[in-house]
C-alpha cells in the first residue's frame, strides 16, 4: 500500500515486546470511557480528516515551530534539522489516519511502542538519522494531549457534520490520543510502575 512508501514508517513491522496484553488494554480502554460507539466516531473521523492531513500538519508545525523549547527536540544546539522534520511530517500525517482507521490489537499495540522508543533515547533520531536532541521529555508529551486534541475540531467539523456528531468524533480522538500519550509513557518509567 502506498503507506509503506514513507520512509521510517514500520507500522506491521516491528517485533516490540509490547508492554500491555490486549485484556490489560482493554481495562485501560474502559479507563477513559472508551467504547465500541467511539470506534465508530473514530473511523468516520478517518474519513472526515482523511484529505485534511496537511493543512492538520500545517496548524500542528506552526505551533511547534512558534515554540522554541518544542522546536529544540527537531534541533541540535539550536539548529533546526530540516530533513528531519519533513521525514517526521510525513509519518504524523500517516499517524492521524492510523490512528482513526486502524484496529487497536496487538499490531497497533506494537506500533505504539515502537513509536514511543522512537520519542526516548532508546531510539530517538536513528529512524532518519538526525542531528537533534537525545530525548523528548515526558511532560511534553502527555501536555500534547491538549494541543492535538483542541486544534483538530475545526477539521472534525469542516464536512457539514451536525454538532452532536463532531461533538462524538471530538470526544473519541480525544480519547484515543490519550491512550496513545499513556502507551508512549512506558519507556519512561520503572517497569513496575507504568
Ligand atoms: C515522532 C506523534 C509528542 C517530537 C512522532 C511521530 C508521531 C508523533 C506520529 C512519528 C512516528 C513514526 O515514526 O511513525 C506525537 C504525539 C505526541 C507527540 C501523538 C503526544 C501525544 C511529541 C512532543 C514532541 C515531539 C511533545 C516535542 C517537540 C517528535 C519528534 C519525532 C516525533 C522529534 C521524531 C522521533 C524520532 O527520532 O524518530 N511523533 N508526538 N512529539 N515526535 Fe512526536
Amino acid at each position: 500500500s502506498e503507506s509503506h512508501a514513507i520512509p521510517g514508517y514500520a507500522y506491521g513491522n516491528v517485533s516490540q515486546t509490547t508492554p500491555l496484553s490486549l485484556e490489560e488494554l482493554d481495562l485501560l480502554k474502559q479507563t477513559v470511557l472508551f467504547s465500541p460507539e467511539d470506534e465508530r466516531f473514530l473511523h468516520l473521523a478517518g474519513e472526515v480528516l482523511g484529505d485534511q492531513t496537511e493543512a492538520i500538519l500545517d496548524v500542528w508545525y506552526g505551533y511547534v515551530g512558534s515554540h522554541p523549547h518544542l522546536l529544540h527536540y527537531f534541533s541540535l544546539q539550536g539548529q533546526p534539522d530540516g530533513h528531519y522534520l519533513s521525514a517526521v511530517r510525513k509519518r504524523f500525517g500517516q499517524w492521524i489516519i492510523d490512528t482513526c482507521t486502524r484496529p487497536y490489537d496487538t499490531a497497533w499495540l506494537a506500533y505504539q511502542q515502537e513509536i514511543a522508543l522512537r520519542h526516548h533515547t532508546t531510539k530517538k533520531n536513528l529512524t532518519d538519522d538526525a542531528r537533534a536532541e537525545p530525548i523528548i521529555h515526558l511532560r511534553y508529551i502527555l501536555a500534547f494531549i491538549v494541543p492535538l486534541t483542541l486544534t483538530i475540531k475545526d477539521f472534525l467539523a469542516a464536512k457539514g457534520h451536525n454538532a452532536e456528531t463532531v461533538a462524538g468524533m471530538h470526544a473519541a480522538w480525544f480519547k484515543a490520543v490519550t491512550l496513545t500519550a499513556v502507551l508512549w509513557s512506558y519507556p519512561y518509567v520503572h517497569t513496575n510502575e507504568f
